[in-house]
């Protein structure tokens, strides 16, 4: 079988984005199906999840799958001194597909490079999040009604935010503007600034947060400020608490506008956000489930066409 990984979003093109927010749809309407029976699918995770880990799990346990894996490395024999590289040689022996989050960036390509089986990227490092961003385009389709010419503003972060970052790579196909708004310790790395200005795409950087900043914005983007990729925690007890959202800052902002979080949120949104109809963050996590069902189903070969002819709930 010809190996589809998913590494990167970069390795998508926005024909192949949208085919499978096409395929999440599906899975929205229908997600009980049989259409990944006596597949097994292996979770390893060498860093902490909640979302990602259980969404991946739900998504192959709906599609009739068998999941293995761990959620501790500390339990499995790379404590001994185990390389990765005899991780996925071995895990590709038992499992059709590995989904694996790693703490170094590159790991996922590396696993794919070397493993027989596909491997889904569920983060590696402050690198890249790609499944992640798959259901961020499927909720800002959904909430927008479009991807196209978008305001995008994005808040924390963005330095060591990878979920940021695979998202800013994904939406460069539908002519975005992106606002970056950070304390300068946290800036967006260059590297995507480049990408912008080769592609023509049109950014603004901020250092103020306040309700006259977003009010332009179709959809507000926030993050958390990532503890675990500082080395000096000096730094961190610095700039954590430097961007809260209120429901008092909302008062200027665009009807249309959601809020969206890849979560966890830690102090960045404050809970009177929760009760306002901007605030898209839970249901996003929702939409996470059919996203990963999509690409479940995409790195094993199965087609958008046969699930929209699947009948077999
Ligand atoms: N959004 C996200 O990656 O959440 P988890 O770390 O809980 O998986």
């Amino acid at each position: 079988m010809e190996k589809r990984s998913l590494v990167s979003i970069a390795d998508h093109s926005k024909e192949k984005i949208l085919y499978l927010l096409e395929m999440a749809a599906e899975f929205e309407k229908k997600p009980n199906r049989h259409l990944l029976d006596e597949k097994v699918v292996a979770t390893l995770f060498f860093e902490p999840s909640t979302r990602t880990r259980l969404s991946f799990e739900t998504a192959a346990n709906r599609l009739g799958a068998r999941v293995i894996g761990f959620t501790d490395p500390k339990v499995t024999s790379s404590t001994k001194g185990e390389s990765l590289y005899d991780t996925i040689m071995m895990v590709s022996s038992y499992a059709d597909i590995i989904v694996m989050r790693h703490f170094l960036e590159g790991a996922a390509r590396y696993a794919s490079e070397i493993g027989k089986v596909p491997i889904v990227n569920a983060g590696d490092g402050a690198n890249q999040h790609p499944s992640q961003t798959m259901l961020d385009l499927y909720s800002i389709y959904k909430t927008q009604g479009t991807l196209e010419n978008l305001h995008i503003y994005m808040v924390g972060d963005l330095k060591y935010g990878r979920t940021v970052h695979s998202l800013l790579i994904a939406m460069s196909h539908f002519h975005p503007t992106f606002h970056f708004i950070a304390p300068d310790e946290l800036k967006m790395p260059d590297e995507y600034k480049t990408f912008c200005k080769e592609r023509g795409i049109p950014y603004y950087e901020h250092s103020q947060f306040d309700k006259d900043t977003i009010a332009g914005a179709d959809i507000l983007y926030m993050t958390r400020v990532q503890k675990e990729r500082f080395t000096d925690l000096m730094e961190y007890e610095r700039v954590k608490d430097v961007y809260i959202l209120d429901k008092a800052m909302l008062s200027k902002t665009k009807e249309n506008l959601r809020i969206l979080h890849p979560l966890p949120r830690v102090n960045e949104i404050a809970y009177d956000v929760d009760s306002s109809e901007k605030a898209y963050y839970f249901q996003q996590a929702q939409n996470g489930l059919y996203a990963r069902q999509a690409i479940l189903c995409d790195v094993l070969g199965i087609t958008l066409d046969q699930v929209k002819k699947d009948t077999n709930a």
